[in-house]
């Protein structure tokens, strides 16, 4: 059986600029592939290229594979027309993104939210059930209160517990994949370990596949069995996360890892990544 998920030769153009280029993925089922390279590398064009969320002026070539349950063949996401790739997201292919505040409706209880990505695929549902399942959603991520807490508004909560909730409505579909995109980076050192550590478990009991992006190759490292390196839009490196961590074969991978701080650090020099 091939894979779960299979990007090949993936080309994003935005007018004369090459985001994307050349790029190949692959995801087994139940795999984490991090995704890591510097800001403006290409990360989150490349994801949002699987999600089929491009904006209209983006020019994309290549193929993006997905794998039907078997026997079929796998389909290109991107001939698929708009209708599919709506019935898609969501249903088998999930995405939480950096900024849980901006991801969320601020007007709209994050209850009624939850619900609402249940009955967007299962609107047979009555709104009774809609709301127990998103309450088990809740419950799943560990939203403390969940069940008394569900017709507060975004702004009433942490900025962990909002990535929980943004988790929560990724998941309640039960996707097959989750794409992640700098899911911590907004929040603070010990909120970020909490929220990792409830991924790893989630996509461990699911057994979902996980695409974990992040510039950072020490969080990656932490969730994902292999590793992709990215810069300037293309990937330069893909290796077992713990052999990359060890020997990484690219001068940019060194510089990725030189600028995790460690015990070690020099803490007179800065730790921004010196120039490629
Ligand atoms: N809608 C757009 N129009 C034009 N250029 C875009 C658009 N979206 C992204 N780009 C460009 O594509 C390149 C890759 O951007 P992308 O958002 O994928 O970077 P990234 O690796 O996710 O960075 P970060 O770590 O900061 O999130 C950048 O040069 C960016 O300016
Ligand atoms: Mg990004």
């Amino acid at each position: 059986m091939g894979a779960l998920l299979d990007v090949r030769n993936l080309g994003v153009r935005f007018g004369a600029a090459e985001a994307v280029r050349g790029v190949n993925l692959s995801l087994d089922e139940g795999e984490v592939l991090g995704l890591v390279g510097e800001s403006g590398s290409g990360k989150s064009v490349t994801s949002l290229a699987i999600m089929g969320l491009l904006p209209p002026a983006a020019r994309v070539r290549g193929q993006i594979l997905w794998q039907n349950a078997a026997p079929a063949d796998p389909v290109d996401l991107l001939q698929q027309p708009p209708a599919a790739m709506r019935l898609m997201r969501g249903h088998k292919v999930a995405m939480v993104f950096q900024e849980p505040m901006t991801a969320l409706n601020p007007v709209m209880s994050v209850g009624r939210q939850v619900a609402e990505c249940v009955t967007a695929h299962h609107p047979s549902l009555t709104a009774r059930e809609a709301k127990q399942r998103a309450i088990a959603a809740l419950e799943e991520v560990a939203l403390p209160q969940a069940a008394l807490r569900y017709g507060d508004y975004p702004h009433q909560f942490s900025g962990g517990q909002r990535q929980r909730i943004l988790i929560a409505m990724a998941l309640i579909n039960r996707p097959r994949l989750l794409i992640a995109d700098e899911p911590t980076t907004a929040l603070d050192v010990t909120v970020q370990a909490q929220i990792l550590a409830l991924l790893a478990a989630l996509q461990r009991e699911h057994s979902l596949a996980m695409l974990f992006i992040s510039h950072d190759l020490a969080v990656v490292s932490q969730v994902a069995g292999r590793v992709a390196v990215m810069l300037a839009g293309e990937i330069v490196e893909t290796g077992r996360a713990d052999r990359l961590l060890l020997a990484p074969r690219h001068d940019y991978t060194r510089k990725l890892l030189a600028a995790v701080p460690t015990l070690r650090s020099d803490r007179s020099q800065p730790l921004a990544i010196a120039g490629r």
